[in-house]
């Protein structure tokens, strides 16, 4: 089976300020040369696209340089507005390859774990969608505008949803295109189209540590640890 992977690097990272976080270094490497790096750590993925900002291909050209000479890793593609634009981009481009599998991945996720991206592979041997997560361990408070608590909802059956997410390629593609077909923009990860779309979607229990690097202060206490980690 041939299985393709999307990085979509195309935000602009508002929350963290600055140059787009993905082009930012953490220990002493760029976040988006380590979130490739652990999908280049497994030889059954065929093909690697990253989504960017056209607006940014020097700076991606910089952080993929020693990457670049992985024969996986095609040209990038341009993406969207949102981020959902952005995975239909890479959806589109991969179309003609037909690859049985896609694996869709933040840029933004430099900590996941190759042993839980094969993970979430195996899964997909018996059901056409799947995702990382982790299971909700703290209570959970519904506050209003003001911060008073409004209740405390029940977590059980609550998962937190990571990337990568893994489908097969036909039914995520047609999800999207129906998605956006359909004026519905408003999705904020893959698993969620593919749910509207109604196909079986499956949690994968991930490694621990797999954020997402969002705003200043995850990405200077990420570069923090990986400073001493490396030194
Ligand atoms: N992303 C994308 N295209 C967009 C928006 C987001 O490819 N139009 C990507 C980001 O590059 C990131 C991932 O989707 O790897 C998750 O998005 P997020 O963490 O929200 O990153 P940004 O949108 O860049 O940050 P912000 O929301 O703070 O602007
Ligand atoms: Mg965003």
């Amino acid at each position: 089976q041939s299985i393709a992977v999307i990085v979509v690097a195309a935000g602009s990272g508002t929350r963290a300020g600055g140059l787009p976080k993905q082009y930012r270094s953490i220990g002493r490497r760029p976040i988006l040369a380590r979130s490739l790096g652990a999908f280049m750590a497994l030889p059954a993925i065929g093909r690697i696209v990253c989504v960017i900002d056209p607006a940014f291909e020097a700076e991606y050209r910089t952080a993929i340089d020693g990457l670049a000479d992985d024969p996986r890793l095609t040209e990038p593609v341009a993406g969207g507005a949102t981020r959902q634009a952005s995975v239909l981009a890479g959806l589109e481009a991969l179309a003609p390859f037909a690859p049985d599998l896609v694996l869709i991945h933040d840029a933004a996720r430099p900590f996941v774990a190759p042993v839980a991206i094969a993970r979430l592979i195996d899964r997909l041997a018996a059901v056409p969608a799947a995702l990382l997560a982790h299971p909700v361990v703290d209570t959970l408070k519904h506050a209003d505008a003001d911060g008073r608590v409004i209740g405390t909802r029940a977590r059980d059956g609550l998962w937190a949803a990571e990337t990568p997410q893994g489908f097969r390629f036909a039914a995520l593609l047609d999800a999207h295109r129906r998605a956006a077909a359909e004026g519905r923009t408003d999705f904020t990860d893959d698993a969620a189209v593919a749910e509207w779309a109604g196909l079986p979607v499956a949690v994968v229990a991930g490694e621990p540590g797999n954020l997402k690097i969002t705003s200043l202060a995850d990405l200077e206490a990420a570069d923090r640890r990986l400073r001493m980690e490396e030194f």
